[in-house]
């Protein structure tokens, strides 16, 4: 198997510089409303922004390595050929998740009851400065997996640069790999996270096990080669947890964040604004116009941790000029 790209997956965060509660009252008082200046997210005039509709599924165990596999997805000898995943399931999203939420074949825990999908509607834009990507969701009726008793919810966003162009071709599913754990070729005891193809010495239908060198991950590193993910983690009437990182040979959280997130909760819709300099300075990807990049975003519901999330498809992203699905343009 040539080296192949790797797929999006989970997360962690940290810090949270703002808090977009509002007002509350609580036995009386009134708590928050002092915060909301605070936040980057209100320079944002939101209505001026149209919404694109986001369908994220739950994409199962089915690893790269496997979608890359003829004989279990007739799809991987079209998409070897050049053919990117959502030219196949952009529209058939809801559907796929729904069978993979269920299937023994593709998800070995199946949560009872669990929705096969959700939809978010995403917006974006820019102040010159800073860039904003706002996820509009709704996780409906979830069971309670029980998986992650802090946070309900956690949303993420991951992005690359055109660096990895498995990521480019097959969204977040590039970094998911059949030996990550909890995949269906995990080893007892080894805790392998979310990583990218050519950070391992060779590929295989279950993964790669052995990890390039560290001065040969330096260099891919210095060269650019890794995804960078968002994530905040959601509960109501609390300030969001946010923690950004990047994914090489795994899934590595930066020591302090640049990324930040207010988040809002009302009858179980979620609205979450996460936003970063443009230019943040290494290790964070230069957000340039007239650059394409591609952005997966991803949803825990119901309490889930690790790959029990909901995913999109390879989406792209530009700033100011550039077809891409969205367009960030100043607000
Ligand atoms: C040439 C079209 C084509 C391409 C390209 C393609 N697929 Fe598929 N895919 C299919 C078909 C047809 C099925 C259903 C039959 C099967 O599972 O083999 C399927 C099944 C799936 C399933 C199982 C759920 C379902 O709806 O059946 C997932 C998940 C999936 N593909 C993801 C991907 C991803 C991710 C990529 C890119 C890495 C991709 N596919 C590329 C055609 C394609």
């Amino acid at each position: 198997m040539p080296p192949i790209p790797s797929k999006l997956g989970c997360f962690r965060l940290i810090i949270s510089s703002v808090c977009d509660m509002g007002i509350r009252l609580v036995g009386g008082f009134v708590f928050g409303a002092a915060l909301l200046a605070a936040s980057p997210s209100f320079a944002v005039d939101w209505d001026k922004v149209a919404g694109k509709d986001v369908v994220l599924f739950y994409p199962g165990q089915l690893s790269w390595e496997a979608l890359l596999t003829q004989s279990e997805h007739s799809g991987a000898d079209k998409f070897r050929e050049g053919k990117n995943c959502r030219q196949c399931h952009e529209g058939e999203e809801a559907a796929s998740g729904k069978l993979l939420v269920a299937d023994k074949s593709s998800e070995r825990e199946p949560i009872a009851g669990k929705p096969g999908s959700i939809k978010a509607t995403i917006k974006t834009a820019h102040d010159a400065e800073n860039i904003f990507i706002r996820l509009d969701f709704d996780p409906g009726q979830q069971p309670d997996a029980g998986m992650e008793p802090k946070f309900p919810v956690m949303a993420a966003v991951m992005i690359d640069d055109g660096k990895v162009a498995e990521v480019a071709r097959g969204g977040c599913y590039a970094l998911c790999h059949d030996n990550m754990m909890r995949m269906p070729g995990a080893k007892a005891g080894v805790d392998v996270t979310k990583y990218l193809s050519r950070s391992r010495v060779k590929m295989s239908r279950s993964g790669g096990d052995e990890i390039k060198p560290a001065d040969q991950l330096d260099k891919l590193r210095a060269d650019g080669n890794v995804v960078e993910y968002w994530q905040a983690r959601l509960a109501p009437g609390v300030v969001p947890v946010v923690v950004d990182g990047d994914v090489l040979d795994k899934r590595q959280e930066h020591k302090s964040s640049a990324v930040t997130a207010t988040s809002s909760e009302a009858g179980g819709k979620w609205s979450v604004v996460f936003s970063r300099k443009l230019v943040a300075g290494a290790p964070y990807k230069d957000l340039s116009p007239g650059k394409a990049y591609t952005v997966g975003f991803a949803v825990h519901a119901g309490h889930t941790a690790h790959r029990f999330h909901y995913v999109s498809l390879e989406k792209t992203l530009a700033i100011d000029q550039g077809a891409a699905d969205f367009l960030v343009v100043r607000n």
